[in-house]
């Protein structure tokens, strides 16, 4: 083998000393390690070994492929390798004739060597510009100089290594089966170093992928969430942990239906059906590190107004401002917190866009103006479908897109028509600027009647109750590709419009999973031009980037215990992407819900980024006051918990807008180096510090938990009398089983943090007019931290332009004389608890004077001030249960 070795020995060509023919000695693979060869149709013996490959019958059900490539399959060889600027470039010439239709025979690699933990590399056709995504992505200036990675090019077979550089552990080998280029096939494997991967969605998971053969499909698809079936969103982005604790990550930008193999090896293949080749690697070494370089690609999350963290009321059925008011009521009358009511389609006129009932909502826009009195926000559904069959001149919103051309156009250039709700519709082609503009303008004319705060646009998958359109599709290459992914109903067009329409960028057959996100992008546009304030906007749809402009929900779920769990790895893995600001329908959409799930699910939910209670039409009724007075207290103290946890929360989003944090995260997030922590997704984070700990399943009122060594403070005992529940757990790294009855959720603070606080009230506009509170957890060495982020809350880019107050909190041991902490930035606080206290304080100052009004307990090691659970007074709100109900 000659080895040629590059600049700074990052890179070199491995020349193997003869191309192995294909026969039956290259068949001699491990089951587990074999590629599938006819992954496009079955094929008998004669058939795969008419293309070179090897036959080795299976038993049915997911196992290793029938067909598979042997050892040293000839594709493509890889010549002229030259520096570049940035990295290096160099051709691929096919070397063997392939049996894929439309094959590119010479490919062009570029090697970018963007940052010190980013490389990125393409394979494009040299000689024709093909379908590339068009998100902006960070340009490198020059080629990063001592990278974390080190990178060989396996000259033929044609193969990318790229490894540590300190330890050389191989983290990608593309050289474990055959590159494929073809028009409409595009497919590239490796090896993974470890079973640990995460990512891939959007699908109903658990945290940790299986790689005993699975395929994950991506391809936007409006279905209620089952497992292993494309659903609404496409994140082609996995991160790894690798066996010592260190992470790396990988991002295919390309957005054509494909589908992500895992096999045992462990190994993973890329086969996509359109596009180009774009990856990048991110080399973390830690996984928090890489989620962040993934989001310098992708772009950080946009910062959400703080009323958006709020509780938020919807379902489908509320018929008529009547109702809708009643529902309002009703909450006050129960004594929640609700920050924004919502309307599904039951607001519009004929279920059309921009538009409201005459009858059942006439007063639609006073009751609109009358929650804002109340101090709540509201927000309605918004569908991309446009109504296409009334008599020209009855409806703008379609008449004004006919005319300014803004529709998908299918075959003969005409607006292709599907049906939605309101029957026949066009579909907006978001990827057309003209299109952003006529958004704005409904927006804008629908604004000036409905004062509304956000928008929550759904069915943007784009959904079509027809199967392509009212006209069918086509019989092309679009639409039957030679391989189809496996997708959900078989077909492209299942469930959506044709493949082969087309839109201002490219066909629809490219950007059919980008339509969720460019929505979002000129509905976020359209709302910072209208109101001139953050926008709120949560979206069904979704792709790469989707959480620099909006939130997500994850879609009908169904009111069962098992989307209960599911949702904690749902929650979770949109962090991983880069939408923080997630949740699931809390008590369920589909079908009826239970007291006991719902209030469960409320806990839960209360831990959401995105807390919001959404029921179906004709299902039980679910909102909090529907229920038990046993079962409102329990889901009042969720809540009163949340809304004293939210400027914690809203600082968390400010770390995820700022700093491409995560908000809620998995406990490998911060605890990479503890094995224990890397598959469980039956617990989440809130920031590094609180550890969330739900009941998932019925009947129960005991739950296990995994503590991460060091001590852990439970949040329930901190406001109110101690109880057997609330002891503090000082763990080696271990599980253990938590008292859960049905009034409690369980929620550790992990010593060493400083979370602010604020008293519940029933809105956020009220809530922010209350008292600040600080809980202080302690290591055994007496030091934590925090950081509160504060602004208005809503204006645009607070951060951008230095509009905002952020406060270090810092606690420290001087000396042996007992504890000392600080708080600066002359922030006002009304209470502040310190938990982990050794021995009675002597004294408490504050800036200096003498604070008379404090207490201790020994058993609990407990300091606060004022004493938090004297009575009801003062002292006694935040955290503490609702004095008055429970
Ligand atoms: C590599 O460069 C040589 C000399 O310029 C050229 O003949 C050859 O075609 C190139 N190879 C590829 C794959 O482009
Ligand atoms: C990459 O994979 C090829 C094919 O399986 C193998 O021969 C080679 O040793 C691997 N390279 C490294 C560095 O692991
Ligand atoms: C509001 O509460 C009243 C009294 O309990 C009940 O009759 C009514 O149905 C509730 N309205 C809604 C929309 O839930
Ligand atoms: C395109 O859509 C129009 C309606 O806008 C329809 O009349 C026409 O038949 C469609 N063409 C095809 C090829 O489906």
């Amino acid at each position: 083998m000659a080895e040629e070795v590059l600049a700074a020995a990052l890179l070199a060509l491995l020349f193997p000393a003869g191309a192995s023919s294909p026969g039956a000695a290259g068949c001699d693979v491990a089951p587990g390690d074999r590629f599938d060869c006819g992954p496009e149709r079955l094929l008998s013996r004669e058939g795969c070994e008419e293309r070179g490959c090897c036959y080795a019958p299976a038993g049915p059900g997911p196992g290793p492929p029938w067909c598979f490539f042997p050892r040293g399959y000839r594709s493509y060889r890889a010549e002229n390798l030259t520096a570049t600027p940035t990295g290096y470039t160099a051709r691929l010439r096919r070397v063997a004739p392939t049996f894929l239709p439309g094959d590119v025979g010479d490919l062009r690699l570029d090697l970018a060597l963007e940052t010190p933990t980013r490389l990125r590399f393409t394979l494009r056709d040299p000689a024709r510009q093909r379908y590339e995504v068009p998100l902006a992505t960070p340009r490198a200036s020059g080629r990063a100089a001592s990278p974390l990675y080190e990178l060989r090019v396996n000259q033929e077979p044609f193969g990318l290594v790229v490894s540590r550089q300190r330890g050389g552990k191989v983290l990608l080998n593309t050289t474990v089966a055959p590159l494929f280029f073809a028009d409409q096939f595009l497919q590239i494997s490796t090896s993974l170093p470890s079973h640990l991967i995460s990512g891939l969605g959007e699908h109903l998971t658990p945290l940790i992928l299986d790689t005993a053969w699975t395929r994950v499909t991506l391809w936007n698809r409006d279905m209620a969430p089952v497992p292993q079936v494309n659903l609404y969103g496409s994140h082609p982005f996995y991160l790894v942990m690798e066996d010592d604790g260190s992470s790396h990550g990988v991002f295919l930008l390309n957005s054509n239906a494909m589908d992500v193999l895992l096999q045992p090896s462990p190994a993973l293949t890329w086969r996509t059906t359109g596009g180009i080749l774009d990856f990048y690697v991110f080399l973390g070494p830690d996984p928090k590190s890489v989620v962040r370089q993934y989001l310098d690609v992708v772009g950080f999350p946009f910062m959400p107004p703080y009323w958006g963290l709020g509780y938020h009321l919807c379902r489908w059925g509320y018929s008529s401002t009547d109702i809708t008011r009643q529902v309002v009521d009703n909450m006050t009358a129960a004594r929640f917190p609700l920050d924004v009511q919502w309307n599904d389609l039951d607001y519009a006129d004929a279920k059309r866009d921009f538009t409201f009932n005459k009858k059942s909502f006439k007063d639609y826009p006073e009751m609109v103006q009358e929650f804002h009195r109340r101090g709540l926000r509201y927000i309605m559904i918004v569908d991309p479908g446009i109504s296409s069959s009334g008599p020209p001149g009855t409806y703008k919103p379609y008449d004004e897109g006919l005319k300014r051309g803004v529709f998908i156009r299918n075959a003969t250039g005409q607006p292709l028509i599907g049906k939605v709700w309101p029957g026949p519709t066009a579909f907006p082609d978001f990827t057309n600027p003209e299109t952003h503009e006529w958004w704005y303008d409904m927006v804008k004319d629908f604004h000036d009647q409905v004062p509304f705060d956000g928008m929550w646009i759904d069915m943007n998958e784009p959904s079509n109750f027809v199967e392509g359109s009212q006209d069918g599709c086509p019989n092309n290459n679009l639409e039957q590709p030679p391989y189809v992914p496996g997708v959900f109903g078989g077909r492209l067009q299942a469930g959506t419009i044709c493949a082969s329409s087309q839109q201002y960028l490219s066909s629809h057959y490219n950007l059919h999973s980008l339509y969720g996100l460019t929505e979002a992008i000129a509905t976020h546009d359209a709302l910072l031009r209208v109101r001139g304030k953050r926008p709120f906007v949560i979206s069904r749809s979704t792709f790469a980037g989707h959480g620099r402009y909006a939130g997500h929900w994850t879609g009908d779920v169904g009111s069962d215990w098992e989307q209960l769990y599911y949702s904690v790895p749902e929650v979770l893995l949109f962090n991983l992407f880069g939408v923080p600001l997630v949740g699931a329908d809390i008590c369920g959409f589909a079908g009826d819900t239970s007291e006991e799930l719902c209030v469960r699910w409320t806990q839960l939910g209360a831990f959401y980024p995105f807390m919001r209670n959404h029921n179906d039409h004709g299902a039980r009724p679910q909102e909090p006051f529907a229920f038990s007075p046993a079962a409102q207290a329990a889901m009042r103290n969720a809540l009163r918990l949340r809304y004293s946890l939210l400027p914690f929360l809203y600082t968390l989003f400010h770390r995820a807008h700022s700093a491409g944090e995560t908000v809620a995260r998995p406990l490998f997030l911060e605890f990479p180096k503890d094995p224990n922590t890397w598959a469980v997704d039956r617990q989440l984070l809130w920031g590094g510090g609180l550890l969330v700990t739900p009941v998932l399943e019925a009947g129960k009122t005991k739950v296990s938990g995994y503590f991460p060594a060091g001590t852990w403070y439970s949040l329930a005992g901190v406001g109110a009398p101690p109880r057997h529940t609330d002891s503090t757990i000082h763990s080696k790294g271990q599980w253990i089983l938590l008292p859960a009855p049905l009034d409690t959720i369980n929620v550790h603070i992990h010593a060493g943090h400083i979370l602010p606080l604020q008293e519940p009230a029933f809105s956020t506009a009220e809530s922010r007019r209350k008292g600040m509170a600080l809980v202080v957890a302690l290591t055994p060495d007496g030091f934590a931290r925090g950081e509160l982020f504060w602004d208005d809350g809503e204006s645009w880019e607070t951060f951008e332009k230095g509009d905002y107050t952020e406060i270090l909190f810092l606690a420290t041991q001087v000396g042996k004389e007992g504890g000392f902490w600080g708080v600066g930035g002359g922030w006002v606080l009304a209470a502040v608890t310190v938990l982990g206290v050794t021995s009675p304080p002597r004294q408490v100052l504050a800036n200096g004077a003498l604070v008379g009004d404090f207490s201790y307990r020994s058993d609990t090691q407990v300091s606060a001030c004022p004493p938090p659970w004297v009575g009801s007074g003062r002292g006694s709100w935040w955290l503490g249960r609702d004095p008055g109900l429970s």
